[in-house]
């Protein structure tokens, strides 16, 4: 089907009407079987994990397996939390063992399935049972062991989405070696800082990984990141597609080798509750990505119960539940959603290896028909895609397995919801769009599907125990309709709990903005009915298709190209993407529009994504490149950011037809800002 505008598509089609106020309840068929059954269970609950948020989560981490028991729920010092203190867990033990040593033995723990279709029409899958699960993870923890991997060790993860990489993290897990998942989609300097800022002694990778039916040549761009990460002792190459890949005698050893080899059984180390169980990169305002560091017993314990409630897992009236999460375990969605949570409560979890578009529109929804999925976990940016592609790939399939849908990772607009509800859920499944970011390592605003009537468009109401209020700058909430900044008054047991290597930016980053409080970097509104609408971030940070990125980051890139003086990067809405990047550039004086024709201006554009695309990752290339004499600024020198935006998004600035590119414009509008 030829492109068209999602907006267009979506007014010519939405039967209902959309209005603001329009308010969802939980089907009575789905609140009548859920783990939380009506509104008055979820409130009076709330009320008592607020009044005592402390034996709530103790209850709820009494759920899970403890070698040694806390002695104490929480130790709060601002910016400095300890939960379930002095007690001993394992994560790998309560995903895996718990289960595989119980009746749920040979229950389904991941289904997986490849994207390539073989010769014969069919795709590659994989199921693996907790029993056999518990098997391999052992097996991979006893190879790590054997190249001299321990307890704080951090490890880096370059992988494709394979059930090794959950085996991977469960491996690490289950010995103390700290896990830093690198997002597959990196470029070679990017994976370079991240594993140097670490110092990772080791980099578990594959030859290639499929994608949109191409091969992703990760081994290759591994290689070529440790030309510079001196730490690195180990590459372990998974070999998946079979590409032929370089070897490295002594430092690059071949997955299935080092498996073979393995000694069966490798006991669960106890962890201290505070001891890190991984560290991801995430892109921030300022610098370089931070390694945000995630410790165990906390997250453990929320990640546990935001998946039971949340998703209505590990729920006894759904034993035979699928659940997918669609999110790449190089985020934080995939760590919290697709591995931890999930497993920790014994559900079957779909993998899929690939891209929704491959070889058709309708990937997707032949996945969810050929596995009975039931719940289904996706990003706004892919239901603006779906709906770009066309209702009819979506309606050639029953999808009436589904019983509960879920959204993450960026505001997502009504009529998107509208659609996702009437056309994916068939009007029958509930829609949970779930707030959280990296740091707060599990959910935080969402509703809890049996029980809290949904809007569309918004995360509607706290977890349990979390209490998030919307301030001004100085922290004053401010009354219910009006906009502010989003803030959590308490702490929660899965936040970071520093940055890696530099505590001190942690403090200054989340704890410092608003006094007293964890500063989210989102704005917010609270409605009457105690709703939160989440507006988009307030800092210097994009969302470009549910991914994060620092527009500092694109800048420091396109700086590093020798023809660019300098780069100011803003976001621009973009109806499928949600932002799109745009690069404001001014060129060195031999390469400036008045020295270059303009077909050489134009090669240079093109230069400059790729530029970008090499040095960070095609998530990072930026949609529209502008050469400008000079950029606007403050007497102090910061770049006017609000200019740009405005003139990204609407061309011009307020009104004036000039465009910004012309020097005594913007020499105009830094008198009137400043003046
Ligand atoms: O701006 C918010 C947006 O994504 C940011 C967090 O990004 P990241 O750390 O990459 O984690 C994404 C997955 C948890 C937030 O600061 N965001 C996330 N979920 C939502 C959202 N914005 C609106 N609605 C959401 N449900």
């Amino acid at each position: 089907m030829a492109s068209q505008s999602v907006t267009k598509v979506l007014s010519q089609d939405l039967e209902s009407t959309l209005r603001e106020d329009r308010v969802f309840p939980p089907p009575p068929e789905f609140a009548a079987a859920a783990n939380i059954p009506s509104l008055e269970a979820y409130e009076s609950l709330y009320a008592r994990s607020i009044a005592d948020p402390e034996s709530f989560w103790a209850e709820a981490a009494s759920e899970l397996h403890w070698f040694e028991k806390w002695t104490k729920v929480l130790d709060w010092n601002l910016p400095n939390a300890k939960w379930f203190v002095d007690g001993k867990i394992n994560l790998s033990y309560n995903c895996v063992d718990r289960h595989a040593l119980s009746d749920r033995a040979n229950k389904t723990a991941i289904i997986w399935e490849g994207e390539p279709y073989g010769s014969d029409g069919t795709s590659q899958i994989r199921k693996l049972t907790y029993a056999e699960l518990h098997a391999e993870v052992q097996k991979f923890a006893n190879a790590l062991k054997s190249l001299g991997i321990k307890k704080g060790d951090r490890v880096a993860v370059y992988m494709g989405m394979t059930p090794e990489l959950a085996i991977a993290l469960l491996a690490c897990a289950r010995i103390g070696a700290i896990h830093s998942v690198i997002f597959g989609g990196f470029a070679a300097n990017a994976i370079a800082d991240r594993v140097n800022d670490s110092q990772c002694v080791a980099i578990l990778t594959q030859d290639t990984s499929y994608r949109r039916g191409a091969q992703i040549q990760l081994k290759k761009t591994v290689d070529e990141a440790l030309a510079n990460t001196p730490s690195v002792q180990h590459v372990v190459v998974l070999k998946r597609s079979g590409a032929e890949v370089a070897m490295q005698q002594g430092r690059d050893h071949w997955w299935h080798d080092l498996v073979a080899k393995a000694d069966p059984t490798c006991l669960a180390e106890p962890l201290d509750s505070e001891d890190p169980l991984y560290i991801l990169y995430t892109s921030g305002t300022t610098g370089k990505p931070k390694g945000l560091v995630h410790t165990t017993g906390g997250y453990a314990v929320q990640t546990y119960l935001t998946t039971k409630y949340v998703f209505d897992l590990g729920n006894p009236n759904h034993p035979d539940d699928v659940y997918w999460c669609t999110a790449d375990i190089g985020w934080v969605t995939g760590h919290s959603y697709v591995v931890y949570g999930p497993l920790q409560n014994g559900a079957t979890v779909l993998m899929y290896e690939g891209a929704p578009n491959h070889p058709d529109f309708s990937r997707f929804w032949k996945i969810i028909d050929d596995h009975r999925v039931t719940i289904f976990y996706t990003a706004p940016t892919a239901i603006r895609a779906f709906i770009k592609w066309g209702n009819e790939h979506v309606e050639k399939h029953g999808l009436d397995s589904l019983r509960l849908l879920g959204t993450v990772g960026e505001p997502i607009n009504p009529e998107s919801w509208m659609w996702y509800r009437e056309r994916v859920g068939q009007s029958r499944c509930p829609i949970v769009d779930t707030w959280w970011q990296t740091e707060t390592g599990a959910i935080m605003i969402a509703p809890i599907p049996g029980a809290v009537p949904t809007k569309p468009g918004s995360a509607t109401r706290p977890f349990f125990g979390i209490q998030p209020e919307v301030v001004t700058r100085e922290g004053d909430p401010v009354p219910a309709g009006s906009g502010g900044l989003l803030v959590i008054r308490k702490p929660w047991p899965s936040m970071a709990r520093t940055i890696y290597g530099d505590h001190e930016r942690y403090q200054k980053t989340y704890w410092s903005d608003v006094p007293g409080c964890y500063f989210t970097g989102d704005g917010a509104r609270k409605d009457a009915d105690g709703y939160y609408w989440l507006m988009g971030r307030v800092d210097d940070v994009l969302n470009v298709s549910g991914h994060r990125l620092g527009t500092m980051e694109v800048e420091s890139a396109l700086v590093a190209h020798p023809k660019v003086a300098e780069a100011a990067v803003v976001g621009r809405p973009d109806d499928l993407k949600g932002q799109a990047v745009v690069a404001f550039v001014t060129l060195e004086s031999a390469h400036n529009s008045a020295a270059t024709t303009p077909e050489a201006l134009a090669a240079l554009k093109e230069e400059l994504k790729k530029w970008v695309s090499k040095e960070i990752g095609s998530l990072a290339r930026p949609e529209e490149i502008r050469f400008t004499d000079a950029l606007p600024k403050t007497r102090s020198g910061k770049i006017m950011r609000r200019l740009l935006r405005e003139l990204a998004t609407h061309g011009t600035i307020q009104g004036d037809t000039t465009t910004l590119e012309d020097f005594q414009v913007i020499a105009k509008l830094r008198e009137s800002e400043e003046g």
